[in-house]
């Protein structure tokens, strides 16, 4: 990788790298345009505006400053230059500096890097500035050249030399571990679009000492990997003096006793949310049972929590999984999450959009606000609620870039990979972070649930096809009704071409790529999010309704602000009207979460939509009956 792709290709970012990088471009491209328009009008200045020789120094007595001269004693020309040298030098120097600054808030360089060349560039402002004023007295030579400019604007440059090194010390320090989040009305700058802006400077002001404070364990969560009656990840946030941590798992007699993993934490996360980060991979536990998990450090109890397995293929038991996307710190997104217990579900699955901290580890907290608010839940149920997610264009970067290759690190994270393993290795333990990938399935009762990534990390096609195909061909799952989740919609209720924020690539190499797969191996149904909308489709085949069709619910908006739908936008192809396609839509003030029940007797699988209060949304049912109930070859 040369420095320049570095700088301008950013060949090998990750996303919010990426993103100080369209910033920064943004504004060295205003800056080189404000130089140009500077040497034009200078050079306009100098040949036409060319002062008589006998007026120009004449009647300027160079001891005088800037300020002192009077306005009849200098020539038109004179002030025209002065005024594009001294206002010009601020329209270049200031931009360049705040492209500076956006590398230092994305954390691409460090920040006193970003100060040491703001004092750099302001420098050489000064030093051009000066240098071309005084040419205009024409004098030969270099030093009686900047002699005369320095008194004659001593106060100017005086003000200048101050405000540089003000900006060299002032920003590393105030920029220093830059945040821009998203829908985290808790801490942050309100900025525009719903964005809210931390540093460690601000955050200093807001947060505790220790997020998670020292002797205790200040989240405790579950994912889940691919055999979700057998298998289950605990994952524990310890305060950072906690440097092992033991799993005792019992049911009745049962007693197993599993080492967790400590999970690498970025450094460079401030001294505030540091922590240790622990995984304790549980395997050979039974379908379907509440087990009793102690965590142990050194001998003592620090913890004492449950966890139910998930109901196994076949099996009498129900599965009750609630879905949604697009998840926010928000009036609507907490009262969604008050719900939870009222439904008390097997499984909370959100199809990305998961904690809005754009891929960036100085925004920390915002998982810390996203599972001090689930884990409130967790105690009404009286066990772990296990998470299942899919990849959105908030958890890995800002947006979906996907021209930016995204790299997946101990160092950089992103958090999405660091604190939720969904995946086990081949040889039955947990993944590296820099292995860690955002397509994974969950084998549940009689549904396997596919979480696919709309072209964020992986392109729709490729390795991520490839592997879709060996499980779809793979006859143990033959059997499983499937489902897949993702964020980005094949059929969103609002289809904004050009938008900023949405990359329609991505929804069309899904249709390509995935939907003949889903139609072709009769995908129950499909959960769609991103366009912060409510719909649910007829069963589709080939984009036409068909009674063994795929049903796509959707479309994320688990209580952020709804995003209101104009009506041109209101089609899922240009030209296309919605009737043919969907069943019902709300596209204004959608706020919804989705209920799944998948009972095992009957082998009916019951799908409803609730606004965050929990009122039922009307139509919103859907019920599939899987008629071809198979039984255990061991009964
Ligand atoms: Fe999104």
């Amino acid at each position: 990788m040369t420095f320049f792709d570095l700088l301008w290709d950013g060949k090998g970012m990750t996303y919010d790298h990426s993103f100080a990088m369209e910033i920064a471009k943004v504004v060295v491209l205003f800056s080189l345009g404000i130089f140009v328009v500077n040497v034009i009008l200078s050079v306009i200045v100098h040949f036409l505006l060319k002062p008589k020789k006998e007026k120009e120094v004449g009647q300027i007595n160079i001891t005088d400053s800037f300020f002192d001269v009077k306005k009849q004693q200098k020539p038109i020309s004179a002030i025209i230059v002065e005024s594009i040298n001294i206002v010009l030098f601020w329209f270049i120097i200031v931009p360049l500096a705040m492209a500076l600054v956006a590398y230092s808030v994305f954390n691409l360089i460090h920040s006193w890097l970003c100060g040491f060349l703001i004092f750099l560039l302001g420098m050489f402002g000064i030093f051009i500035q000066t240098w071309r004023t005084s040419q205009f007295w024409k004098n030969k030579q270099f030093k009686k050249r900047f002699r005369n400019a320095a008194l004659y604007f001593k106060y100017v440059l005086a003000f200048e030399l101050i405000t540089v090194l003000f900006f060299s010390i002032f920003l590393p320090l105030a920029f220093q571990k830059g945040c821009l989040c998203v829908y985290n009305k808790a801490y942050g700058i309100e900025t525009l679009l719903d964005l809210q802006f931390s540093t460690e400077w601000t955050r200093s002001n807001w947060l505790p000492d220790q997020v998670c404070p020292k002797g205790i364990l200040c989240h405790i969560y579950a994912t889940l990997s691919e055999d979700t009656s057998k298998e289950v990840f605990i994952n524990v946030h310890a305060g950072s003096d906690i440097k092992e941590l033991n799993a005792e798992v019992k049911f009745k007699d049962d007693k197993i006793n599993q080492k967790c993993d400590k999970i690498p934490f970025p450094s460079s996360i401030e001294d505030r949310g540091q922590r240790n980060v622990f995984t304790c991979f549980l395997t050979g536990l039974k379908s379907y049972t509440l087990y009793e998990i102690d965590l142990i450090s050194q001998d003592k109890v620090l913890n004492s929590t449950k966890y139910r397995t998930i109901a196994e293929q076949y099996s009498d038991d129900d599965l009750v999984i609630l879905f949604g996307g697009d998840w926010g710190y928000q009036t609507n997104g907490l009262k969604i999450v008050e719900q939870i217990s009222k439904v008390n579900p097997d499984a909370i699955l959100i199809g990305g959009d998961i904690a809005y901290d754009n891929g960036n580890i100085h925004c920390y907290y915002s998982f810390d606000l996203l599972l001090t608010a689930f884990e409130s839940q967790y105690q009404h149920v009286s066990r772990l609620i296990p998470f299942i997610f899919s990849v959105g264009n908030h958890d890995v970067g800002f947006n979906d870039y996907a021209k930016y290759n995204i790299t997946v690190s101990d160092e950089m994270g992103p958090l999405y990979f660091t604190y939720f393993p969904q995946r086990k290795s081949i040889n039955n333990t947990i993944l590296p972070i820099k292995h860690r990938v955002t397509y994974n399935i969950q084998k549940m009762q009689n549904i396997l649930l596919f979480g696919l990534d709309s072209g964020y990390l992986y392109p729709h096609n490729e390795t991520q096809l490839e592997w879709m195909l060996s499980i779809l061909d793979d006859q143990s799952y033959s059997t499983l009704s499937k489902f897949a989740h993702y964020h980005v919609p094949i059929y969103p209720t609002c289809y904004q071409n050009n938008s900023f924020m949405n990359s329609w690539n991505n929804l069309l190499q899904a249709r390509n790529y995935w939907v003949p797969l889903f139609d072709k191996y009769e995908f129950v149904g499909a959960f769609e999010n991103h366009v912060h909308q409510y719909k649910r489709t007829y069963p589709l085949k080939n984009n036409s309704k068909s009674e063994k069709g795929t049903v796509y619910f959707g479309d994320g908006s688990m209580g952020i602000r709804s995003v209101n739908c104009i009506d041109e936008a209101k089609t899922y192809l240009p030209g296309k009207p919605f009737e043919n396609i969907f069943e019902t839509v709300i596209t204004n003030n959608s706020d919804h979460f989705w209920v799944l029940r998948s009972f095992g007797k009957n082998n009916t699988i019951e799908f409803n939509a609730f606004q965050p209060d929990y009122t039922f949304i009307q139509n919103s049912t859907y019920v599939v009956n899987k008629k071809e109930k198979r039984y255990k070859l061991d009964l």
